[in-house]
């Protein structure tokens, strides 16, 4: 067959026959992976050839040998980065993405307490799923831009870095995500698990503790395919030499009671302050204690230094050293409007994708990822399942500083709070469902 591609005499391989053996639900072998990856980094595998094999891929999988490779071949891509030299060990998170997902902002400085650097360099959000930078860019002053140098200098001094991944961290990742963002191929087992990993083994962590969410806000429905991410993962960074250990956790019902970005600032602050709601402390604890542990650190209580504002003050400074303004009032929506129960009874369900895609277009999150989003905007809940309601009374308040936007978020929200009879026990729900080591 003829190729139409300028390059085809100085490349080894064709991406139609890379795209036809995926296509034929054959192996990739690991020099047509190294090539594809590299050739679609240098612009000579077009987005609709890529894309043609990211489809291949997302309906027939690939091997564990190829998953690896093809992680591998993504690192390559781009710049290593090396922490060794810090005064102290590194320990990292990484969650697949959730609703009201605003864990990383707590976790940083509490891990820091206890001597241990934690370099999250993190994404916008793209779709219901919010981003940490997008959140911290609520605060007046924050810069997300850091040079390797100021990343490092910070985590000797304050001990915790949220910042942008810079451009030479996994370039690969950063355009096949993209690409995977329009073509419906986010789903996927091999390429979700090559992307988060790339990154963080790239980003030199000594130890990572991934949050694999599951239920409706997650991109892991079910318990099986979240497990089977979980694993595959934990393997990825256990054979890059990372101590590596994934917690499963539940994502059926948004955590905490904010999604959006100065609203979730704003709990976040709460539970740095020692309140806030128990979900999120909870997770935070949680994802600490494994983090510290990954590091070496077993014997510290984690929830004393956020009840007595060692993890408050941490916070303050890490803000602080990124030009973030501790005292300034966080941006506020300019109209509301409110929620209220459609029936007398106890809450027996808030589903967490409704919650995020109506946070999403009432403006906290982005349709294309050079779109602006919105400081004040989300959604703000006042009741969580197993609470009691009366009809009329207001469950949730919507924020958004484009009135235009509530039709379409109260569409979503359509169905999104199930209300049993009152009397009914709600089962207290789980946070953390499985530890995958
Ligand atoms: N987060 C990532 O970084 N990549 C994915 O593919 C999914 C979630």
């Amino acid at each position: 067959m003829m190729s139409t591609n300028p390059a085809r005499n100085t490349e080894p391989f064709d991406a139609v026959d890379v795209i036809r053996v995926k296509r034929d639900k054959g192996v990739l072998s690991p020099k047509q992976i190294d090539w594809v990856i590299d050739a679609y980094t240098r612009g000579v595998v077009a987005d609709e050839q890529m894309s043609a094999l990211n489809m291949a891929i997302f309906l027939n999988g690939m091997s564990g040998d190829e998953i690896s490779r093809w992680t591998a071949a993504m690192i390559a891509s781009g710049e290593r980065m090396d922490f060794s030299g810090l005064s102290r060990p590194t320990s990292d998170k990484h969650s697949t993405g959730g609703v009201g997902d605003k864990i990383t902002l707590p976790l940083a400085p509490l891990v820091a307490v206890f001597d241990v650097a934690v370099p999250q360099l993190s994404g916008r959000g793209l779709g219901h799923t919010g981003g940490t930078l997008d959140k911290l860019e609520a605060i007046a002053g924050w810069r997300a831009n850091l040079s390797n140098e100021e990343i490092f200098a910070q985590l000797e001094s304050v001990g915790a870095v949220i910042c942008a991944a810079g451009a030479g961290l996994a370039p690969a990742d950063k355009k096949l995500y993209a690409l995977r963002d329009v073509t419906s191929t986010v789903e996927a087992i091999p390429l979700i698990a090559s992307s988060i990993m790339s990154k963080k083994i790239a980003e030199g962590t000594g130890s990572l503790v991934l949050d694999v969410k599951v239920g409706s806000g997650a991109f892991m429905k079910e318990v099986d395919k979240a497990r089977e991410l979980a694993q595959t993962m934990v393997e990825l960074g256990k054979s890059a030499g990372v101590h590596t250990v994934a917690l499963m956790t539940d994502m059926s019902v948004p955590l905490g009671l904010t999604a959006g970005n100065a609203l979730e600032v704003r709990e976040s602050i709460e539970v740095l302050q020692g309140g806030g709601p128990e979900d999120v402390i909870e997770l935070t604890v949680a994802l600490a204690e494994e983090m510290l542990a990954g590091a070496g650190r077993t014997d510290v209580d984690v929830r004393a230094a956020l009840a007595d504002g060692r993890a408050y003050d941490k916070w303050r400074d890490m803000i602080a050293a990124q030009g973030g303004d501790n005292d300034a009032p966080l941006p506020v929506a300019k109209y509301n409007e409110q929620i209220v129960a459609a029936a007398d009874g106890v809450l027996s369900g808030v589903d967490a994708l409704a919650v995020g895609v109506a946070a999403w277009r009432l403006g906290a999150g982005r349709a294309r990822k050079e779109e602006p989003v919105q400081a004040g905007a989300g959604v703000e809940l006042f009741a969580k399942p197993g609470a009691t309601v009366r009809a009329g009374q207001v469950i949730a308040t919507l924020h958004t500083d484009t009135p235009e936007r509530f039709g379409r978020a109260k569409e979503a929200l359509d169905g999104a709070f199930t209300i049993a009879p009152a009397g009914t026990e709600v089962a207290p729900s789980k946070i953390v469902l499985e530890r995958i080591a």
